[in-house]
C-alpha cells in the first residue's frame, strides 16, 4: 500500500523569506527521496500543507516535484464565493494550487469550536470542488485516560457516515480522495506518543468502522499524527496498520521530514 507523509506547517513559518529557505531545503531533500523511491520501487506520497497566505507560492514551487500541496481548512459557508469576511473557500484553495485540504484538525476543533455539522459542510464543499480531504480525528488526554478513545473516534467518524448518506454516488471514489489522520490531542506537540500497539489497534478500529459504512471503504488510508519525529518514525512505519504520518513540528526542518518520509518509503516496499 502506498504510504503518505504529510507536513502540516500550521501557522509557520513567519515570513515569505523563511518559507523560501524551508522550500530550498525541502526541494533538495525531496530530490533525494525521489531517488530513494526510484531505487527501491518504494511508494511514499509527500504532501505539504502551508498556511493559506503561502499556499500559492508553495504550490507553484512544488509543481516541478511529486509533492502535493494542501490547504489547512476551507470555509463551511460556501464552496465558492460569498460575503464571509476572513474565510477562504474550497474553490479558492483549489485555485491557489492545492489538491487536498486538512479538515477537522484538533486545533480547529478546540479554537474554532468546529462541530460535526460544520465539518460535514466543509467536507462536502471540499470533495465536490475536487479537493481531497485529510480528515483528522482523535481523543483528548481526559478522554484517553477515561478509556473513551474509540467512542470519541466513532462520534467523529459519523461525519463520514453522514457524508455518504448525503452523497452516495461518491462512495466508490472516497478511498482515493479521503484520508483519515488519527491524532490523539495529547500527543500533538508534546513529545508524548501512544505505543505503536495502541495506535495499531486504534487504526484497525477506524478501518473496520469505515468498512462497516460501505464495502468500498475497506481500503481507506489511515495516518498517525502526534509528535512523529526522525527518531520514532521507523517504529510507526513498521506497523502495517499505519499508512503514513501527519507531521507538525518535525515537518518544519527538511532533514527530519526527509528522515520520516524515508522511513515510510522503505517500510512500504
Ligand atoms: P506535531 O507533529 O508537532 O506533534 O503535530 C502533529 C499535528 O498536529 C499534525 O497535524
Amino acid at each position: 500500500m502506498q504510504a503518505w507523509v504529510i507536513g502540516n506547517w500550521k501557522q509557520n513559518p513567519a515570513t515569505s523569506d523563511d518559507v523560501d529557505v524551508l522550500l530550498n531545503d525541502l526541494c533538495a531533500a525531496i530530490s533525494d527521496i525521489e531517488q530513494v523511491s526510484k531505487d527501491s520501487s518504494a511508494r511514499c506520497q509527500l504532501m505539504i500543507a502551508p498556511s493559506l497566505v503561502h499556499l500559492a507560492a508553495v504550490s507553484s514551487r512544488l509543481k516541478a516535484t511529486s509533492v502535493l500541496c494542501a490547504g489547512q481548512d476551507v470555509s463551511a459557508h460556501s464552496a465558492s464565493t460569498g460575503a464571509y469576511t476572513g474565510e477562504c473557500s474550497a474553490q479558492q484553495v483549489v485555485d491557489a494550487g492545492a489538491t487536498w485540504t486538512i479538515l477537522g484538525h484538533s486545533e480547529r476543533r478546540q479554537y474554532h469550536q468546529e462541530s460535526n455539522d460544520t465539518l460535514l459542510q466543509k467536507m462536502t464543499h471540499a470533495l465536490t470542488q475536487g479537493l481531497g480531504v485529510v480528515f483528522c480525528i482523535g481523543e483528548t488526554q481526559a478522554q484517553y485516560d477515561g478509556n473513551q478513545t474509540l467512542t470519541v473516534i466513532d462520534n467523529q467518524l459519523a461525519v463520514v457516515k453522514a457524508f455518504i448518506a448525503e452523497q452516495p454516488e461518491l462512495i466508490d471514489s472516497l478511498p482515493t480522495c479521503l484520508i483519515i489522520a488519527y491524532e490523539p490531542v495529547w500527543a500533538i506537540g508534546t513529545g508524548k506518543v501512544p505505543t505503536v500497539t495502541e495506535v495499531s489497534a486504534t487504526h484497525q478500529h477506524i478501518k473496520q468502522t469505515l468498512a462497516g459504512f460501505a464495502d468500498s471503504l475497506s481500503t481507506m488510508t489511515v495516518l498517525y499524527g502526534g509528535s512523529v519525529n526522525a527518531n520514532n518514525a521507523n517504529s510507526f512505519a513498521a506497523d502495517p496498520m499505519i499508512d503514513g504520518a501527519l507531521v507538525g513540528g518535525a515537518s518544519l526542518k527538511a532533514d527530519s521530514f526527509l528522515t520520516i518520509a524515508t522511513a515510510f518509503s522503505q517500510a512500504s516496499i
